[in-house]
């Protein structure tokens, strides 16, 4: 029998600088409560200890400067490491200046590929600095098509931007415009490519993109409505922060989205 690996799926903290709200909503609070409750449930002595967390993108609210620094005092209470991506709403030159450790492909993009036991996790970097809308350009998919043909078993992909529309037009416009070619760079390891996590979205949802399983959820600052389909977004902070965890067991994956009622 083997003993299941979890890890923890987090996405669009949308950390706004001190003082400040989004769209009217106290995100910080939220998002601190979510981290608060996940140290608890997740840590080496919870129910359901992690063994890391990825978070894809979005992680600020406009990528201010103040907000990197309040992402990092709040994620430094997750007692596992939280590895962060970056979403359209982030600003590469804070993010860096912030977490000055953080990972670089030796092209300037924030992508890094993490081999475990849960496989090979392989973060991308889909930000176009200024831009709503997700790029893979030549750079960062000749590193992916690299990291592939280095290494063999089982991928697990994340990215911010979805590669593919779910049918709410604003955030469709606002997609991932290198789709084919990405999908180009994965096909020959199609095999290997177990599950695609996302965020950008802020919904929960499941689903499949050329046969590969993805999975995205609302994170904990707030949603977009699923009629939002005309071409204007809209968001509010009705429901409760959410997250996912992970669960790996002999090769199986079940993500579980987790509502995190009361806590903000
Ligand atoms: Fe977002
Ligand atoms: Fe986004």
């Amino acid at each position: 029998m083997t003993t299941p690996l979890h890890f923890l799926h987090l996405t669009d903290l949308h950390m706004p600088p001190p003082g400040a709200l989004l769209r009217g909503i106290d995100v910080a609070a939220r998002v601190e409560a979510m981290l608060a409750a996940i140290a608890e449930r997740h840590g080496p002595q919870g129910p359901l200890p992690a063994a890391f967390a990825v978070v894809t993108g979005d992680l600020t609210r406009d990528g201010e400067a103040a907000a990197y620094g309040r992402l990092r005092e709040a994620l430094a209470r997750l007692p596992f490491p939280a590895h962060l991506m970056l979403g359209n709403h982030d600003d590469r030159a804070a993010f860096r200046a912030a977490f000055p450790g953080a990972p670089a492909d030796g092209e300037g993009f924030v992508q890094q590929a993490l081999p475990g036991p849960a496989g090979l996790c392989l973060l991308l970097d889909t930000l176009d600095q200024g831009q709503a809308g997700g790029r893979l350009c030549d750079r960062r998919l000749a590193w992916l098509e690299a990291r592939l043909a280095e290494s063999e078993g089982p991928v697990l992909l994340f990215l911010h931007h979805p590669p593919l529309p779910v049918g709410i037009g604003g955030m469709d416009a606002i997609g991932l415009r290198e789709s084919a070619a990405l999908w180009e760079v994965l096909a020959p390891h199609r095999a290997r490519l177990r599950h695609l996590f996302h965020g950008h979205l802020h919904r929960p949802i499941a689903g499949s993109w050329r046969g590969i399983p993805l999975s995205s959820h609302r994170g904990p600052a707030f949603e977009v409505a699923l009629t939002s389909a005309s071409g204007r977004t809209e968001v509010s902070a009705r429901l409760p922060p959410c997250y996912a965890l992970a669960r790996l067991e002999g090769g199986d994956l079940v993500v579980h989205t987790e509502e995190l009622a009361g806590t903000a």
